[in-house]
């Protein structure tokens, strides 16, 4: 099903550029880039006609009749002209969105200008999507800030094309080096990825977009979420629950910007493995996020809380079979006869972004199952082949690998017994090939490359 004609012009854009030879640069998330403080404030909301259903196209307005004025404070607080009060959220640096009034409004921030050179105007948003509670009213809006905040900006040209075009090599220095500095993770050299450009390379680990130089870190643990984490298991892992698995196999998402995809369909499917106690073992389809969710910019990236929630809960999830695979940046063509699969409720964990820790990655992970979180991908860790990893600052000096943000799901978490070293269990979407059959473990407790800052929590609905 084609839900409206973003994506159809993201992606066109996409093609535009690819023409114009910035070709390697595009992949990433929108070019928008809009921090807290520039959202933060008194905005006005102007929305059309709510007799729209889930198909509505936002791409035109029609006319306004719902004014509304929303503050949003800090940190997740919201209230209209009447006093009513609501939640909001950024979704990193993208957009954001505000639930007030058993309505749900979704919008992009305003931006000109493509992945490499953009202006963000965050005191305005693009045209959004708003639903009732139901997930049946459905309306366009735009939002003006009432205080004008300064254009911002963007510039992410630190790569000559002409390398992004290379094809990557491993840079078996850069391995001996992580090899030898440090001996709580191996790298080594994957000849697959030898078959992929450096931009290939780049959209596998999140997208150049993707850059974001201060994700917030995390919220520090309150005296309650320290006491329930002290009744935790120390390892846990939901591939063996008293034997039973309640993971997906791991799949590869080759060189399209898709891990958020993979990401938040592992986290749905592992939502209805356990609450079908296994009597249900779905594998959702990606490519019908990269291809038809106007909340996702195709293989140019896209955000786990905009798919595996947003998405999920607005349109439902399709099998596999509906749209099987291709990793490219296709025309929408799910199967219109396939069923969906949605999920009641998502959120930030915490409520908001910004407000994610570990304590509380630990308990939402045991009591509500495996979680999508993004993270920083760095030059070291394409190479990963085992242990505990964390940033070793290795550079790669063939490949210039930019720092980007991979969307992955976390289905564990232990104590390495001889150095006490705390690790999450991840998997990835690079192949069973790759790591540690598929899944990587990362430091734990650190914050590193910022995996505890955006964990998502979903309830599927099986
Ligand atoms: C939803 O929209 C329809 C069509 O405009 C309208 O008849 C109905 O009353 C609306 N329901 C709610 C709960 O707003
Ligand atoms: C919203 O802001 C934009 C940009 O400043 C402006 O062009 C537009 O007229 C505003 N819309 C309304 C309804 O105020
Ligand atoms: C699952 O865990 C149990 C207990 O630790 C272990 O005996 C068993 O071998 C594990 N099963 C698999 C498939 O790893």
């Amino acid at each position: 099903m084609m839900v409206g004609g973003r994506d159809r012009e993201m992606r066109k854009r996409g093609v535009v550029l690819l023409l114009v030879c910035w070709a390697a640069l595009c992949a990433g998330d929108t070019p928008g880039n809009c921090m807290y403080d520039d959202i933060r404030g008194t905005w006005t909301f102007y929305e059309t006609e709510r007799s729209g259903d889930n198909t509505i196209n936002c791409d035109t307005l029609g006319p306004i009749v719902h004014t509304k004025t929303f503050t949003l404070s800090f940190p997740n607080n919201v209230m209209d002209e009447l006093n009513n009060e609501g939640t909001w959220t950024m979704v990193w640096n993208q957009g954001f969105e505000v639930n007030i009034n058993e309505r749900s409004y979704y919008a992009f921030s305003y931006y000109e200008g493509n992945m490499l050179i953009s202006t963000s105007y965050c005191d305005r948003t693009m045209n959004g999507w708003s639903r009732d509670n139901t997930v049946r009213n459905w309306s366009c809006f735009f939002g003006n800030k009432t205080t004008p905040v300064a254009p911002r900006p963007t510039s992410r040209v630190t790569v000559v094309e002409s390398q992004l075009q290379q094809h990557y090599n491993n840079d078996h220095n850069m391995i001996h080096n992580i090899n030898t500095m440090q001996t709580s993770w191996t790298a080594k050299a994957y000849p697959q990825h030898e078959k992929y450009t450096v931009q290939e390379m780049l959209n596998r680990g999140g997208g150049v977009g993707s850059m974001l130089t201060s994700p917030p870190t995390p919220a520090p643990a309150t005296p309650e979420q320290k006491a329930r984490v002290s009744l935790l298991p120390d390892n846990f892992d939901w591939r063996n629950i008293s034997g039973q698995n309640y993971v997906t196999p791991v799949r590869d998402q080759g060189g399209c910007g898709s891990c958020f995809a993979f990401a938040s369909m592992a986290q749905v499917e592992s939502g209805i493995r356990i609450a079908t106690k296994n009597q249900r073992s779905d594998v959702f389809s990606p490519q019908d996020i990269v291809s038809c969710s106007v909340l996702a910019q195709g293989c140019l990236g896209g955000f786990n809380y905009l798919t595996g929630g947003r998405y999920a809960q607005d349109q439902g999830l399709v099998a596999e079979e509906c749209n099987i695979y291709t990793g490219q940046g296709d025309p929408c063509n799910t199967d219109s006869s396939c069923g969906r699969t949605y999920v009641s409720d998502y959120e930030y964990l915490g409520g908001y972004y910004g407000a994610c820790n570990e304590e509380l990655m630990l308990q939402s992970l045991v009591e509500d199952g495996p979680m999508a979180v993004a993270y920083m991908v760095f030059d070291d860790f394409h190479n990963y082949e085992g242990g505990i990893y964390h940033y070793t600052g290795v550079k790669n000096e063939f490949n210039p690998l930019e720092m980007v943000n991979h969307g992955v799901l976390i289905v564990g978490y232990g104590v390495e017994p001889t150095t006490g070293e705390k690790f999450w269990t991840v998997k990835n979407s690079w192949s069973d090939t790759w790591g540690e059959d598929g899944y990587f473990r990362i430091r734990r407790g650190t914050n590193e490359c910022s995996i505890e800052s955006m964990a998502l929590k979903v309830t599927a609905i099986p």
